[in-house]
């Protein structure tokens, strides 16, 4: 296990393909629960997501990695590609930025962090107060079902469960910002970009519109409100009208069994749950329940001391201790190793993104269609910019399937980019006969996370050789495995055939 893990801090380290090696700041996925699953399994809670193993860094210095604090510029990978080569379409799938905790701790003071949005208080950015006033017009825009009621900003002084911090919105301006600067030199979007080139989808959430609000105002400053419509995905897993998968939803409760087994033969951790609740004069069933990790991580990132409390009965009392928090860390790494190995949650995984990608594959297969040499352009273009707006139970899922298992747990204000890219026409039968003729170029895929190239670590690209003549990865190995390789797993060729196969 321990090597895998190795292999992993690697994997990350290192950037692959035609790029300069640059060790982007080094951190370690988190595990928090969010925005539920988004199939139906009754009042089930129980964490799906750990995170991998590693010795190092320390649980404290992998948390700020998932708080991912925006107190720095990053380096981002997206945009670079060989001399030449033409970028036609970009995808990408945002977690929602830093959030109020979705439970607290009974007993305890809730964090004290305001929701407000002020240019004044840090972090801060310099186009937040642009932003402030762009939303305040947001009624000229297109508002899929009830996403036109929801609010546009974060706007509690004491900030609501689950609700978007300032930290959250900054973080999402500087996505947006740093995509701008990666992509402006391709013409991605032109500056009379048509409404069918930007296609903008959220959950129903106000984390996560605001926070698709906010790297849409990073990427388009002072878009223009009335060529914009705000998608609604009801599903967590972004699966549209394709959702039914009873296979999925069997692996997923398979995967939670797994995962409480664990848990509860970690005496360590159990014991743990105990100190923590006798400080608190709490049962420890009732702390357990309350999902502590959540709320400590919110003190966390934002340099809150961990709570404290007094118990009046026993005159007894006490913090809560980086410690405590520690055990609980440790376990969800063990848990990160234990799932992987069991392979359910791949299963799961793969069941649960396939609309999402089988809608990301056909959209690119449309652009380079439409891109082939001959073609009259689509009057109103073609769908070259998407923003989904998710969670860190669609994200996981989407590394998973694509065979990213290693990647570090989606932190606040994770992203995940698809480009498609087109190699210059090349002379046909070099120096024959025919020279003159142009050949039409190639079709490539580039995946990143956060910043990071990744697409030679996807299933579908792995065994790809980009020294041996190609660079990067044919968008046809894509296709092929979304179209059917993704469920060999299953003894399958088809979604339908894994989600109904019968058990046994
Ligand atoms: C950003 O904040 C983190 C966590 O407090 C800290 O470890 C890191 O050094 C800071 N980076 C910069 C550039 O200030
Ligand atoms: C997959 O995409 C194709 C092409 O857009 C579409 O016709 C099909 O319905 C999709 N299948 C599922 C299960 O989403
Ligand atoms: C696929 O087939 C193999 C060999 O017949 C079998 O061992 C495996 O359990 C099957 N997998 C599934 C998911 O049905």
């Amino acid at each position: 296990m321990v090597s895998a893990v190795a292999a992993h801090l690697f994997l990350f380290l290192v950037s692959v393909n035609l790029i300069p090696i640059t060790p982007i700041v080094e951190e370690q996925p988190f595990q928090a629960e969010d925005g539920g699953h988004g199939v139906a399994l009754g009042k089930s809670r129980k964490r799906v997501f750990p995170v991998p193993h590693t010795q190092e860094p320390s649980p404290i210095s992998e948390a700020y990695g998932y708080c991912n604090i925006p107190n720095h510029t990053e380096q981002a990978w997206e945009g670079h590609s060989p001399a030449d080569y033409k970028l036609l379409s970009v995808q990408v799938m945002i977690r929602h930025g830093d959030r109020y905790p979705l439970y607290y701790i009974p007993k305890t003071k809730r964090p004290a962090i305001d929701c407000t949005l002020s240019p004044s208080r840090q972090p801060s950015h310099p186009m937040l107060n642009a932003f402030i006033s762009h939303m305040g017009q947001g009624s000229r825009g297109h508002w899929e079902s009830s996403l036109g009621s929801a609010p546009r900003l974060p706007k509690h002084s004491v900030c609501e469960m689950g609700e978007l911090t300032q930290t959250g919105v900054v973080q999402h301006l500087q996505n947006g910002q740093l995509l701008h600067q990666a992509y402006k030199h391709h013409n991605l979007l032109p500056s009379n970009w048509t409404p069918r080139q930007l296609w903008v989808e959220t959950t129903g959430k106000s984390r996560t519109l605001q926070s698709g609000l906010a790297f849409l105002y990073g990427f388009l400053p002072d878009f223009d409100w009335t060529k914009l419509t705000m998608r609604h995905q009801w599903s967590t897993l972004f699966c549209s009208s394709a959702c039914d998968c009873p296979a999925r939803n069997r692996y997923l409760e398979e995967e939670q069994r797994r995962q409480y087994r664990l848990r509860v033969a970690d005496t360590e951790l159990e014991r743990n749950y105990a100190d923590m609740a006798r400080t608190l004069g709490l049962p420890t069933r009732q702390l357990r329940a309350a999902n502590p990790i959540d709320s400590l991580l919110c003190h966390l990132c934002h340099g809150l001391s961990f709570p404290c409390v007094r118990v009046a009965e026993s005159g007894s009392g006490g913090c809560l201790t980086m410690a405590q928090f520690a055990v609980i860390r440790r376990q969800q790494l063990d848990d990160e190793v234990d799932r992987r190995r069991v392979g359910l949650y791949r299963k799961y995984a793969i069941l649960a993104m396939y609309p999402y990608l089988n809608r990301t594959a056909a959209k690119m297969e449309r652009v380079a269609k439409s891109s082939e040499a001959g073609r009259q352009p689509r009057a109103g273009g073609e769908e070259v910019f998407t923003v989904s707006s998710a969670h860190d139970v669609t994200m996981a899922p989407l590394l998973s399937a694509l065979g990213l298992e290693e990647a570090r747990f989606p932190r606040f204000a994770a992203r995940v980019v698809f480009e498609l890219w087109k190699s210059p026409p090349a002379m046909q039968g070099q120096l024959k006969k025919k020279a003159g003729k142009a050949k039409d170029g190639e079709m490539f895929i580039r995946v990143l996370y956060n910043g990071e190239d990744v697409t030679f670590h996807t299933t579908f690209c792995r065994s790809h050789n980009p020294h041996a003549g190609q660079p990067l990865c044919p968008l046809k190995k894509f296709l092929s495995f979304v179209k059917r390789d993704m469920f060999s797993i299953f003894n399958a060729t088809t979604y339908q055939g894994a989600c109904y196969r019968r058990p046994g």
